[in-house]
């Protein structure tokens, strides 16, 4: 005490400062967290939602979280150009999020200012154990690098082996609907997307890996797969939880001192258990899937010193790929990533584009009576009794055939227009910039688009844009491809999708097979719900009635 008086008295103060001093020193430390988290307001010229002082809009955002989507549509609609929403930089929005909502301005951040739009870190460590070190989560060369490798998987022959794959898997699903609906006359209750969620992940595992996971058909899901969607959902809830890294981190610790100090510590664990339960979950699911694509990649490896005649599948594809960049053949983890990020990009995608064009479908039947009369003409010859049958040949469903259905490409592209599987796209700007329309993005700040609120938007569509009109895609008797920049589903400039293809791909074949023997209808009076996550499930499930032709 004495020595403090000594401090107090050098600095002419005496104890009885103290209140002041310590109230000084809060006042202080306020200041500097205020000044490092407090939101930017834009001036007066740029739009925006209603904001509340200290937090901005982030009660509308907490609000609107489920139907995100909309509520951006909303706000993109009303003001017709780039608006802001200041929120407090604590979390990963950094202190202004601003929606891009015209082509030019989504052309500026994608293409003509890539470099100064990343994906960044915050988003890089959210997903990083899921998606490894691989192309989703990485910006600048390393991202260069991924483009160019996964570039080279997207070859033909993925193309025609795509085909192939599907083609089993739809048969088995097939088979499924048909035990469902026995015997004939009936009808059965059906959750088309969780079929279609089974379906699609063992078309990617069956291609990127080369095994079968048997989803369509057993009871008991493979361990890979509970693995691969439980992971893929908890990961995403790190989005709206700001406290997640410290989750994380005492998770680890917890079971490392558990494993360290036995029972004395077990009684702390316990409280923190459930509070990080997500977190070991995600550690959990991850070691699985690790482990399951080591053990594939060690047996492809044993297959290839063997001289066994290796599979079409991508691993078997990459096991000798020279590395573009240093010449060398792809190590295990290299391998592991770079098949997981290739599954990642096209399962859940997939599988909800095919969930929302049945429901459409279904909503609108006579556009299915077209897909159907196109699928037979061009798939079976004009046959109706052959699209019907259980004997499905190669011929019939063959590459060349699934190219040449353009109406039913056209109502896939308007399912994606109006269901697009991934609904909001985000961005972060490294140092500050000017858009076109003259908004100001500070440095740090997020830049967010939305595929959904700019499919939907009227001034982007015109006064039909919330009307499902495939015709819109076709311009005399072909496909008319509008601008990356306007149709955004597949994102577009630098980062565009090289799946697309592929997905439009398995679309059609899926829809070429399923909707000429069954006809399906909305069940539970679905109304077009969904649910707010990186992917645009339908919410509640798809229950639909499906009945054979
Ligand atoms: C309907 C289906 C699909 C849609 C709507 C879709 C949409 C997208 C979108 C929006 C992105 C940009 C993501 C971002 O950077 O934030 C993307 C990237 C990508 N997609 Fe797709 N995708 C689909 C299917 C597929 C399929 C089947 C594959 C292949 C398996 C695939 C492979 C990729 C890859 C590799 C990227 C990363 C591109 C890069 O960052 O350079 N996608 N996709």
């Amino acid at each position: 005490m004495s020595s403090l008086n000594e401090v107090l008295a050098m600095a002419g103060l005496s104890e009885a400062d103290i209140p002041r001093i310590v109230a000084a020193l809060v006042l202080l430390v306020s200041l500097a967290i205020w000044k490092s988290i407090k939101p930017y307001h834009p001036p007066k010229n740029v739009p925006g939602p209603p904001c509340k002082p200290f937090v901005g809009v982030l009660h509308l955002i907490d609000k609107n979280w489920s139907t995100l989507p909309d509520f951006i549509l909303s706000y993109d609609q009303k003001f017709g150009r780039s608006w802001a929403a200041p929120v407090p930089n604590i979390g990963l929005l950094g202190s202004c999020l601003f929606s891009l909502v015209t082509e030019e301005n989504i052309k500026h951040v994608l293409k003509d200012e890539f470099a100064n739009y990343e994906k960044g870190k915050n988003v890089r460590e959210a997903l990083g154990e899921f998606l490894g070190d691989g192309i989703f989560t990485a910006d600048g060369p390393s991202w260069k690098h991924h483009r160019k490798v996964a570039s080279q998987m997207f070859s033909r022959n993925l193309m025609r082996n795509g085909t192939t794959v599907a083609l089993r898997q739809v048969k088995l699903l097939v088979e499924k609907l048909d035990k469902l609906t026995q015997p004939s006359s009936t009808s059965s209750t059906v959750d088309m997307q969780d079929m279609f969620f089974r379906m699609t992940i063992d078309v990617f595992a069956s291609i990127a890996f080369g095994v079968e996971l048997d989803s369509i058909l057993s009871d008991k899901p493979h361990p890979f797969a509970v693995a691969f969607d439980e992971v893929q959902n908890l990961s995403q809830k790190r989005f709206r939880d700001p406290i997640w890294r410290w989750k994380r981190n005492l998770q680890v610790r917890s079971c490392e001192d558990e494993a360290q100090r036995g029972a004395k510590r077990r009684a702390t664990n316990m409280i923190f258990k459930r509070l990080t339960d997500a977190e070991r979950r995600i550690r959990k699911g991850c070691k699985t899937m690790k482990d399951f694509a080591m053990e594939v990649i060690h047996s492809k490896r044993r297959e290839a010193s063997n001289n066994e005649s290796m599979g079409p599948d991508l691993l078997s594809r990459f096991l000798d790929t020279k590395n573009p960049f240093d010449g060398e053949a792809p190590g295990d983890n290299e391998l592991r990533d770079i098949v997981m990020n290739f599954m990642i990009a096209g399962r859940d995608t997939t599988a909800c584009a095919l969930s929302w064009t049945l429901y459409e479908l279904a909503k609108n039947p006579e556009v299915c009576v077209k897909v159907v009369e196109e699928i037979q003409q061009v798939c079976n010859g004009g046959d109706a009794a052959a699209s019907r049958s259980r004997t499905f040949s190669d011929a019939e469903y063959s590459y060349e055939n699934i190219g040449n259905l353009t109406y039913t490409h056209a109502v896939a592209m308007e399912v994606l227009r109006l269901h697009p599987s991934v609904p909001v796209d985000i961005k972060f700007a490294v140092k500050a910039d000017k858009l076109p329309d003259g908004t100001f993005i500070p440095a740090g700040s997020s830049v967010l688009y939305s595929p959904y609120a700019m499919g939907r938007n009227e001034k982007i569509w015109g006064v039909d844009a919330k009307k499902f009109k495939p015709e819109r895609f076709v311009d005399d008797g072909k496909i008319s491809e509008p601008s990356q920049y306007k149709f955004t589903t597949f994102n577009a400039g630098y980062r565009l999708c090289l799946g697309k293809p592929l997905a439009m791909l398995e679309i059609k074949l899926a829809l070429a097979m399923l909707l000429p023997r069954f006809k399906f209808s909305i069940a539970n009076g679905h109304k077009g719900g969904y649910q707010s996550t990186l992917v645009l499930p339908m919410a509640p499930e798809l229950m639909m009635t499906v009945t054979k032709r």
